[in-house]
């Protein structure tokens, strides 16, 4: 199939190189020439494993090409998918300019019959209004698709490869066809559906997934007052299949691009129809509480944070990114800052150069300088390279061995063996001294 892709980010770029892979002829474009030059240099603008290797030996083999030109993306080709962003907007109805500016540009510059694939995450009723929109003048030159996407940063290639499902909305037998066949080397079921179903599976799945995030968190705070284990509850609960052990991981709270996005259009979107969401306020909202919470157990141990100095450890929403989008470690730094303390901070693949200015913290070239005389260490990513940091020389390095973790990534009664204050979420201090059974 001959196929144009807009929009070079996480989306697009993944599902270029992946339909380039397989064999298709693809184009993706991008109206921004800095980041084109840097793809085709083989410098990529995210972070993702597997995915430079991929976009490299497509672009040898010609399967791929980059461009910023609408003309030369366009011509000739049978489906376009749109994968630009729709960032969130002031009143939490995401910013729709991006996707209308590439809707305009399609009407302007194809005259043939196109399928038009929207990949973007757009309100209930957009995919409509953009099949109004482009067949105004011709009724049926251009067949919308609505093609939601539900693949993790992080892991994007391995989920666009293997998802639990695909959804496609869309209105015409041709359109069926061509989406049953471009997904044809996928193993999952596939579901078809008309434009405002699939549009609104996807908001409807990360709400959900922010729903359970936020659950597992008030279950977790519970547990640290009420003397019990978030762990064995978490292992307990997700063992009935009804609710399933995905999405039980106490911490910080959910950050990135979608998640906080998409459950806040939700909101805007039961303020739009009348209809009583209060549910997913009250998702966002705790959220929000969780990373207040962890500067509050940090200020009680350390009594007040003024002139403290405070290590934090990881600053990407979650492991294997370099996206700090509604990254918890920027509010969380915010937080310390506000309060007087000084910040060292260290992540292993955020850019910490215009961060560092911004959120007024220090930049540290490694985890052990980051955790010199502190008087608290704060690990807010899950880097694999955390799990294997020498926890001896951390605790000689630091001022105090003070360690809160919002990530769980130790087992509670070793760190307190090797002599840590150690605090995780979900588990008291009293329950580590006091149980039986192994904690992690
Ligand atoms: C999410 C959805 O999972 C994906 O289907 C959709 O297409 C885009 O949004 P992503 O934002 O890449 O993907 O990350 P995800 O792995 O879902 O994690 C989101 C946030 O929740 C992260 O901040 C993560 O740390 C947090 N999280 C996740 C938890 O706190 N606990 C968990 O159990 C799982």
């Amino acid at each position: 199939m001959r196929i144009c892709v807009v929009g070079a980010g996480y989306v697009g770029l993944v599902s270029a190189a992946v339909f380039a892979d397989w064999g298709h002829d693809v184009v993706c474009l991008d109206n921004d020439p800095l980041k084109i030059g840097r793809i085709r240099a083989g410098n990529l603008p995210v972070y993702e494993p597997g995915l430079p290797e991929m976009v490299s030996r497509n672009m040898e083999k010609k399967s791929l090409r980059f461009t910023t030109d609408w003309e030369v993306a366009v011509k000739d080709r049978e489906l376009v998918m749109v994968a630009v962003g729709t960032p969130p907007g002031e009143d939490g109805h995401p910013n729709l300019t991006a996707l209308w500016n590439v809707v305009k540009s399609l009407k302007a510059s194809i005259r043939d019959h196109v399928l038009v694939a929207i990949k973007s995450t757009v309100p209930v009723g957009t995919c409509a209004a953009v099949s109004r929109f482009l067949n105004e003048d011709r009724e049926g030159r251009f067949d919308i698709i609505s093609a939601p996407e539900f693949l993790r940063q992080g892991s994007a290639i391995n989920d666009f490869m293997s998802p639990d499902r695909m959804v496609i909305g869309c209105r015409t037998e041709a359109a069926r066809q061509s989406m049953k066949e471009l997904f044809e080397p996928l193993d999952c079921p596939v579901i078809f559906t008309d434009w405002q179903s699939s549009e609104m599976i996807k908001y409807a799945a990360n709400a959900y997934l922010a729903m359970k995030i936020s659950f597992i968190n008030t279950i977790a705070n519970l547990c640290e007052e009420a003397d019990a284990n978030i762990y064995q509850v978490a292992l307990g609960i997700g063992l009935d299949r009804r609710i399933g052990p995905a999405f039980l991981k106490p911490g910080i709270g959910f950050g990135g691009s979608c998640l906080p996005k998409d459950t806040k259009a939700l909101v805007a979107l039961g303020e739009t129809y009348g209809v009583n969401v209060s549910l997913f306020q009250e998702v966002l909202r705790i959220n929000h509480e969780q990373r207040v919470r962890i500067v509050k157990k940090l200020e009680a141990r350390l009594e007040g944070l003024a002139g403290k100095r405070i290590a934090v450890l990881g600053l990407a929403f979650k492991a294997n990114t370099n996206d700090v989008r509604e990254a918890p470690a920027l509010a969380i730094i915010h937080q310390i800052v506000q309060a007087g303390g000084q910040v060292v901070a260290y992540d292993p693949v955020v850019d910490m150069k215009d961060l560092s200015p911004l959120y007024g913290f220090t930049p540290a070239e490694d985890a052990y300088q980051a955790v010199t005389h502190a008087d608290a260490a704060v690990l807010l990513t899950e880097w694999d390279e955390f799990y294997g940091l020498e926890l001896e020389r951390v605790r000689e390095l630091m001022n105090q061995p003070l360690l809160v973790d919002g990530r769980n990534l130790f087992a509670p009664q070793v760190m307190r063996q090797l002599g840590f204050h150690y605090i995780p979420v979900g588990i008291s201090e009293e329950h580590v001294a006091n149980s039986l059974v192994p904690t992690a």
